[in-house]
């Protein structure tokens, strides 16, 4: 037979590129629109923290084109789309709680109508006072759920005995995940009451039970399709339910299929965004720089309700150890309930704010010993078989932080450049170049155990080929054609064969949402499942019908070969199908091996970690404050990658993201709680001039992964983004260097922030 290539490790296109490319793929808003579709726009509020007075909604449903409008009371079900804390109403009808809360929706003939019409509001408020700074949250103890306290060895004691101390104050900004595309969704009545939801959402399942609560139905009589996301980030994993729940609620109203798409400008004001944190640190350390004792106080801004809060702390707490041993830490976590928008999941999920906060602490170490920060982070990496303890009891049993910072110096140079860099500086009193390696260690599973699990169902069809469905959504990252590869080698047939079907409701259910990074992993353990399950059934007829040993019979390129014989595998599927072998298959996946106990903060919440580190070299005009990123260099590890091509733009595209994050994306309320960053006039997202002159990314060779993931693979969705790090510590290291001890600098770090800490360093 001539050499067959697997499917799996090949540098495949992303399965829907030729669609990007060419306009042709279909995102909610594209599907042909049902006949009597009506638009619908959402009247919001206009105050930061107020009792409703009277809602007066006539000059709305006298608008041209309006069909209906809708308040909190005309809801059949429950008034609720929040799904791990019941807390979030869909429509307000006593006490707004941010500007942007929704409080009644309008359905008309066309977009324009509706949303004109929605303008007509009459709406009176009383006033109540707002809270709008976390600080003030933390004062006043509003917080969304109780704050929570971790503790390990002997923190006081340790920073009582410790030689050296420190102390301070950092915050880190939010971030809006703008997304391409914006929330949307459309609601299609179907027979006997039933509800066809399409959306672009990370997590149909939770649309289905939030749409059925709140209209009154049972999950039965509601699907949820989703084909593909223009963009996610996070953003889509819990608040796609509310634009669903409006789209549904208006169509159960009018009895018409009815969409709901968010403008811009609405969607940054109505939903989520990364969590701000403001961070105090005690650090206290020995003359090398080993940190022997630590007590973090993390607070989050989560915006008027608990949404995803709750576990976006837990992984704050869990992160901010990054890559190093902490033996004796405190930490303090809390939740603040501030008059804006709910804050939700975003790329890394707290791990990118925790991580800021030890890196942070760890540069200011090092400046003040006068060391280089690569020799202190070395120095407080966990170690191989000792030091390897986190600090919620999971050993770290696959290390290898050392070798990938190690290979990344070597490769990018850093030791040379490190030099070079001060030569410039010295001779350059304008222009400051700056450069910093960062490591990373982020934890793979969700952090609540039970939401690791998948499902997937496969069908065969006559003709040999497949359509494959598993409970993950597609938002650009390249799930699909991931987890088709698996499939393929499954049956050893070509990718093309297999046709990647939307995730929906009535397919898989019961899907946990695609986060957390472990959309390939469990999906694609799931499907690999189903296929398993069919191909032993056709092994067995095979064996039958050609009379012959089991293991004799192996699936390649295209082909079964049974013993001495060999048929196509078409041929062997119509032959398996007239012995009536059932084609069809589901498959179940649990990750192995995590428990976690969250009231003690202590377990083995991750199955296992994913690795990288950067190097970055920035230039700082030390008048305008503005930066250029020279160059950046990457290790990452995604195991044995089951598509380097895909995972080389997750790498690359997280990155990018994180310097965004990290330098120019920055959220600004005014003193009335008005988001007025909420457009990309007044909100900058990186572009590609952006990018790195000289952006280098490899892959960790070799990799492999010590736990049974799928092929060995390592998630990579979220990991890259907190490589960014290396860019805002290259900022700084830019404006401080030579000067004692390194200025005081937030994130982002704008030319403003960055004009700022240049003076403060200078005075
Ligand atoms: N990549 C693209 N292109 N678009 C996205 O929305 N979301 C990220 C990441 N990469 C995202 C992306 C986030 S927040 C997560 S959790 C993962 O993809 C989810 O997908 P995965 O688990 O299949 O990697
Ligand atoms: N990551 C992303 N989303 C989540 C998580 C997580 O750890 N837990 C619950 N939703
Ligand atoms: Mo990603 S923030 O886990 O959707």
């Amino acid at each position: 037979m001539t050499a067959f290539e697997r499917s799996v490790g090949k540098a495949l296109p992303h399965d829907s590129a030729h669609l990007h490319v060419s306009g042709q793929a279909a995102y909610t808003d594209d599907l042909p629109e049902p006949r009597d579709l009506l638009h619908i726009a959402v009247g919001m509020s206009q105050q930061a923290h107020a009792r409703i007075k009277s809602i007066d909604l006539d000059a709305v449903n006298e608008a041209p084109g309006v069909r209906a409008s809708l308040v909190a009371d005309d809801i059949p079900g429950d008034n609720n789309f929040g799904a791990i804390v019941a807390d979030d109403p869909i429509l307000v009808d006593d006490e707004v709680l941010y500007v942007g809360h929704p409080i009644f929706a309008v359905a008309a003939d066309s977009v324009d109508q509706a949303r004109k019409a929605a303008r007509r509001a009459e709406i009176t408020y009383e006033a109540l006072t707002p809270i709008l700074d976390t600080r003030d949250a933390i004062e006043q103890a509003s917080f969304v759920l109780p704050s929570e306290e971790l503790t390990r060895g002997e923190p006081a004691a340790a920073l009582d005995k410790a030689k050296n101390r420190l102390q301070g104050s950092i915050s880190c900004g939010g971030q809006d995940q703008f997304y391409l595309e914006g929330h949307i969704a459309m609601a299609v009545p179907q027979e006997d009451g039933a509800l066809l939801v399409y959306s672009s959402t990370q997590h149909p399942d939770q649309l289905q039970s939030m749409v059925a609560q709140a209209t009154n139905r049972a999950a039965k009589d509601v699907v949820v399709i989703c084909r593909r996301m223009g963009g996610a980030f996070g953003g889509k994993e819990s608040q796609a339910a509310l634009i669903a729940c409006i789209a549904a609620l208006m169509a159960v109203h009018t009895g018409r299929a009815c969409k709901l798409r968010l403008d811009r400008d609405d969607d940054m004001i109505m939903t989520g965004k990364r969590h701000d944190f403001v961070i105090d640190y005690d650090v206290g350390f020995d003359d090398d720089g080993l940190i022997e004792g630590i007590d973090f106080m993390l607070a989050s801004r989560c915006g008027i309700s608990a949404d995803l809060s709750g576990p976006v702390n837990d992984r704050a707490m869990f992160s901010c150890d990054n890559a190093y041993f902490l033996e004796n830490i405190h930490i303090t976590s809390h939740r603040c309930k501030t008059n804006t928008v709910s804050n939700t999941a975003f790329r890394g999920f707290g791990g990118p704010q925790g991580m800021f906060a030890i890196e942070y602490v760890i540069e200011n170490i090092a400046r003040s010993l006068g060391k280089d920060p690569l020799e202190i982070r070395r120095l407080n990496f966990y170690g191989i078989d000792e030091r390897n303890v986190t600090h919620y009891e999971q050993t770290v049993e696959d290390n290898i932080i050392h070798e990938i910072v190690d290979k990344l110096e070597r490769d990018s140079d850093y030791v040379a450049r490190r030099d070079a860099i001060r030569e410039f500086n010295c001779n350059s009193p304008i222009l400051k170049k700056g450069i910093s390696l960062t490591p990373v260690k982020f934890g793979i599973s969700f952090t609540k155990t039970l939401l690791n699990q998948a499902g997937a169902l496969l069908h065969i069809y006559k003709d040999g080929t497949v359509h494959l469905n598993h409970g993950g959504t597609e938002m650009g990252q390249g799930l699909y054609i991931k987890v088709a590869q698996v499939v393929a080698d499954e049956f050893g047939i070509d990718v093309d064969q297999i046709q990647i079907m939307a995730a929906d409701t009535s397919k898989v259910p019961n899907a946990s949402a695609t986060a957390a990074s472990s959309g390939s992993d469990m999906n694609g353990k799931a499907a690999q499942i189903a296929a398993a399950r069919i191909r032993s059934r056709l092994s067995e007829f095979a064996c039958r019908h050609f009379s012959i040993a089991e293991k004799d019979v192996s699936f390649a390129g295209g082909r079964v070969t049974v013993g001495k014989e060999s048929v196509s595998f078409a041929e062997l599927v119509q032959l398996a199908w007239a012995d009536r072998v059932s084609l069809s298959a589901t498959g179940f996946y649990k990750t192995p091996r995590i428990h976690y106990d969250r009231a003690t903060f202590s377990g083995r919440p991750f199955f296992y970690f994913a690795y990288g580190a950067a190097v970055s070299e920035v230039i700082v005009d030390t008048l305008s404050g503005e930066n250029r990123i020279l160059r950046v260099d990457i290790l990452h590890d995604c195991g044995d990658s089951l598509n380097p091509a895909i995972d080389l733009g997750q790498i690359e595209g997280g990155f990018v993201q994180g310097a965004g994050w990290l330098t120019f994306e920055e959220l600004w309320w005014n003193a009335s709680g008005e988001l007025k960053t909420h457009a990309p006039s007044t909100y900058k997202i990186p572009t590609c001039s952006d990018l790195a002159v000289d952006f280098r990314v490899q892959l960790l060779e070799n990799a492999g992964n010590r736990e049974d993931t799928i092929y060995r693979s390592k998630a990579v969705g979220e990991p890259p983004l907190m490589l960014a790090l290396s860019v805002f510590f290259a900022i700084r290291d830019a404006i401080s260097s030579d000067k004692q001890p390194m200025p005081k600098l937030d994130a982002p770090a704008t030319p403003e922030a960055v004009l700022l800490a240049w003076e403060d360093g200078a005075s």
